[in-house]
C-alpha cells in the first residue's frame, strides 16, 4: 500500500483547476437532468388540469395581443404556493394549467398584479375602460393606456395558420374549430379579443377561489 496519489485520484481533481471545473460541470449536469427529465413524463405536468381546454379562436387572438403589447413584462401569470399569494390571487398555479400555452406567459415581473386568476373578476366594461385609460378606474395606476385596441379589428387572416401550427405541437383543435375561427373573429376588435382572453384566465379553478364574493 502506498500513500502516493494514483494518476486519477480525488487529489488530482482537487489540485487541478481544469479537472475540478470539468468534474463540477459533469456532476451538476447529472443532478440537473435527474431533477428535470422526470417532469417531461409526469402526468401532472403534461396532461391538462380539469376544465382546462384549448383557447377559443377569439381568446387565442387576444393572447397574441397580450404578447404583442408586452403585458407579460409587467404581469406574471403564476401564483406561487405561498400563503400571501394564495390569499391575494387565488389557488396556486399548476403545470397542467399551462399545457396549451405556447409559449407560456408566466412572466417574472410584477409591476402590476398577477393575472392568472383575473378572469370573471371584473366586467367586460371595466376592462374596456381600464385598457382605454387605467387612471379612470384606478387613479394611482401607472399602467400604460391602450386606446388603439378598440379601434383596430382582430386579425382574421392569420388565425387559422396559428391554430394549425398549435395543433402540430399537440393542441387538440378540431378541423371544425379551425374552419370556424375567422367567423368567430368577425366584427371583433382587438380589445374584444384581449378582454375575452383576460376573462378566461384561471376560470378553470374558479370554484376554488377563496374570495367568491368579488363582484362582476
Ligand atoms: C408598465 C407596467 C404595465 C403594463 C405594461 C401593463 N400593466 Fe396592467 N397593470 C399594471 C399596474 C401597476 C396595475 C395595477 C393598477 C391598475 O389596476 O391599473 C395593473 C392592473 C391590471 C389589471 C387589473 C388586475 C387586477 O387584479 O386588478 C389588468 C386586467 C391588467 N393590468 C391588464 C393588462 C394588460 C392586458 C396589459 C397589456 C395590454 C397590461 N395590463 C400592461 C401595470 C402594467
Amino acid at each position: 500500500m502506498s500513500d502516493q496519489p494514483r494518476f486519477f485520484s480525488h487529489a488530482t481533481i482537487e489540485r487541478n483547476v481544469g479537472w475540478l471545473i470539468a468534474a463540477t460541470i459533469f456532476v451538476v449536469a447529472i443532478a440537473g437532468l435527474v431533477q428535470i427529465v422526470p417532469l417531461f413524463f409526469q402526468h401532472s405536468t403534461t396532461e391538462p388540469s380539469p376544465n382546462v381546454t384549448p383557447y377559443s379562436a377569439l381568446r387565442l387572438a387576444g393572447r397574441d395581443i397580450y404578447q404583442r403589447e408586452g403585458c407579460v413584462g409587467c404581469h406574471s401569470q403564476q401564483i406561487r404556493t405561498l400563503r400571501s399569494e394564495v390569499e391575494r390571487y387565488g389557488p396556486y398555479s399548476l403545470a397542467g394549467e399551462s399545457v396549451y400555452d405556447h409559449p407560456f406567459l408566466w412572466g417574472s415581473k410584477r409591476t402590476g398584479p398577477d393575472l392568472s386568476r383575473v378572469g370573471a373578476r371584473y366586467s367586460d366594461a371595466w376592462h374596456q375602460t381600464h385598457l382605454n385609460n387605467p387612471r379612470s378606474v384606478v387613479p394611482e395606476s401607472n399602467m400604460p393606456a391602450y386606446p388603439w385596441l378598440e379601434k383596430s379589428m382582430a386579425d382574421k387572416d392569420s388565425i387559422q395558420a396559428h391554430m394549425t401550427a398549435l395543433r402540430r405541437v399537440g393542441v387538440p383543435y378540431s378541423d371544425e374549430q379551425i374552419a370556424n375561427a375567422p367567423k368567430e373573429l368577425e366584427d371583433k376588435t382587438e380589445a374584444d379579443a384581449l378582454i375575452a382572453y383576460l376573462q378566461g384566465l384561471g376560470t378553470n379553478r374558479r370554484y376554488m377561489m377563496i374570495d367568491e364574493t368579488t363582484s362582476k
